[in-house]
C-alpha cells in the first residue's frame, strides 16, 4: 500500500503525515520502514528460497543430511586410523616390560582398585569375574596383547564392560600390563579356573 503523504493531516507538532486511522484518540504517524531496510529484507527472502531449495532439495551433495554423513564418516575413519596407530605401537614385549615397571604397576594397582576390583576381586582372585591371576582364560590366550583387547573390547554379553570408551588409552595399556604381572601371584581367596588353560 503506498500513501500520498501530501494528502495526509500532519501532526500539528512535528508537522509529521499521520495515517488515517484512530484508535481511542491515539493517531498514527506515517512512517514507512526506510527502503535500504526493506530492500536488504526482500533480498533475505529471495536469498532464503534459494538457499533452501538447494541446501534441503536439490543441492549435489549439499543437503544437509549427505553433508552429515561425509563429515561423519571422515571423523569415523579418523578415529578408526588413530586406534591403528596405537595398536600399532603396543605388543607382547611392550606389554611384558611395562608388567616389571614397578612405577606403572603403582598407577595401575590404584586404577584396578576404583575400576576393577568390584568383580575380580582386589587381588585378581576373582569375584562376579573370572579370576585373572591362574593361566586359564576364557577370553583369548592369556597373552598380554589378548589382555589388553578384553579389557579395551570387553565382553558385553558376558558382564565384562568395555573399557576403552571409558579408560585413557594409557590406563587400558597400564591395567594390561597390572594383570600381565598379577599371572601366578597368590590371591587369598581364588576363584576356581574358568576357560581353558594356556
Ligand atoms: C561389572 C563387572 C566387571 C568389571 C567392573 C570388570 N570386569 Fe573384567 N570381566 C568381567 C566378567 C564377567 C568377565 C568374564 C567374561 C566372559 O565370561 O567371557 C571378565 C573378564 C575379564 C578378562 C578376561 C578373563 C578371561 O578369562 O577371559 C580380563 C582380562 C578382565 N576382565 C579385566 C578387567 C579389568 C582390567 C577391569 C577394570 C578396568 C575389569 N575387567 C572390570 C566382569 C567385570
Amino acid at each position: 500500500m503506498s500513501h500520498d503523504h501530501d494528502k495526509l493531516e500532519r501532526d500539528p507538532l512535528t508537522q509529521d503525515p499521520m495515517l488515517n486511522h484512530e484508535y481511542d484518540g491515539i493517531r498514527e504517524l506515517d512512517n514507512p520502514l526506510p527502503g535500504w531496510w526493506l530492500g536488504t529484507f526482500y533480498i533475505t527472502i529471495v536469498f532464503a528460497a534459494f538457499y533452501f531449495t538447494w541446501h534441503q532439495i536439490v543441492g549435489d551433495g549439499h543437503l544437509v543430511q549427505a553433508s552429515y554423513e561425509k563429515e561423519w564418516a571422515a571423523v569415523q575413519a579418523a578415529d578408526q586410523a588413530k586406534a591403528a596407530q596405537q595398536m600399532a605401537s603396543i605388543s607382547d614385549e611392550a606389554l611384558l616390560k611395562a608388567s616389571k615397571d614397578t612405577a606403572t604397576l603403582a598407577a595401575a594397582k590404584d586404577k584396578y582398585t576404583s575400576t576393577c576390583a568390584s568383580c575380580h576381586g582386589p587381588d585378581g582372585g576373582g569375584l562376579i569375574g573370572p579370576n585373572l591371576t591362574d593361566d586359564h582364560w576364557i577370553n583369548g590366550d592369556g597373552k598380554p596383547m589378548a589382555i589388553y583387547k578384553v579389557i579395551k573390547e570387553g565382553v558385553t554379553a558376558k558382564g565384562m564392560p568395555a573399557w576403552g570408551p571409558v579408560l585413557s588409552e594409557g590406563d587400558n595399556f597400564k591395567l594390561a600390563a597390572y594383570i600381565v604381572s598379577l599371572k601366578g601371584s597368590k590371591a587369598t581367596n581364588p576363584k576356581a579356573p574358568q576357560g581353558v588353560k594356556y
